[in-house]
């Protein structure tokens, strides 16, 4: 695992949109696994920015979601799917077919699952998985004590992540209780994973993931198991690394 520690969440933010151009000026097609929440939006401006410039071209990518709430209404702004089609797929210039993601509404919540996993399979794999890491050190929504092995399922979300994601709805009761998850296993099938952490709230989650054991309790610590794993903190978020 690599550690690369940068001042600030803009800086690294622009440090992984010039991997993800790199990725896409080698493979135009390259499919992108992305992450939701606040962490990740820097690298998305950053990329778009490149994409408006002529520096890369975007416009073979595919996109892939990590996660989505299970029984938010089609088309509900915080649902994964409309967040990723506003903060990546339309700033990037693509069409909604560039991109998918698990089923959220599904009847069939476990077939959803493990179609999702299928398509994943069948795309050829992710390229680089993004990731962001829960101040439980979550990734993706595989709470602590999810098997290292697990695959894209139905999870139920702890209360602290339900009040770490109340600030996207007007109330603590509108968050769902419910997503769906790419696992851990199907995350670590990705052939480069990469995890933003930044601010003091993760600097005690990044410790545990990067220099603690791999324990199923700190389900980011999984990544010490990839063979080609970057984790980028700026300095708040590094703080209590030794
Ligand atoms: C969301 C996801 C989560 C977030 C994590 C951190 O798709 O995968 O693991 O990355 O909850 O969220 P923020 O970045 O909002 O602190």
């Amino acid at each position: 695992m690599e550690v690369v520690i940068v001042p600030d969440a803009m800086a690294g933010g622009e440090l992984i949109a010039e991997a993800l151009a790199a990725l896409l000026r080698r493979k135009p097609d390259a499919l992108l696994g992305v992450a939701t929440g606040s962490t990740p939006l820097p690298i998305y401006q950053a990329l778009a920015a490149k994409v408006q410039a002529g520096s890369v071209d975007a416009s073979r990518a595919r996109i892939c979601q990590l996660d989505e709430y299970v029984g938010l209404p089609a088309g509900h702004p915080e649902s994964y799917r409309s967040v990723v089609l506003r903060e990546v797929v339309e700033p990037l210039g693509l069409g909604a077919d560039s991109f998918m993601g698990p089923d959220g509404a599904a009847e069939d919540v476990q077939g959803a699952c493990e179609a999702y996993d299928r398509a994943l399979r069948e795309a050829g794999g992710v390229d680089l998985q993004l990731l962001g890491i829960g101040t439980d050190g979550h990734i993706g929504f595989n709470e602590p004590c999810s098997s290292l092995a697990s695959r894209t399922r139905i999870k139920t979300l702890t209360q602290q992540t339900r009040k770490d994601n109340a600030r996207f709805f007007d109330s603590l009761d509108e968050v769902p209780h419910h997503v769906i998850t790419q696992g851990i296993g199907t995350i670590l099938e990705a052939r480069h994973l990469v995890l933003l952490a930044t601010g003091a709230g993760k600097a005690d989650a990044v410790a545990r993931a990067v220099e603690g054991p791999v324990a199923a309790l700190v389900p980011a610590s999984a990544l010490q198991l990839h063979p080609h794993a970057t984790v980028v903190v700026d300095e708040a978020a590094a703080a209590k690394l030794k």
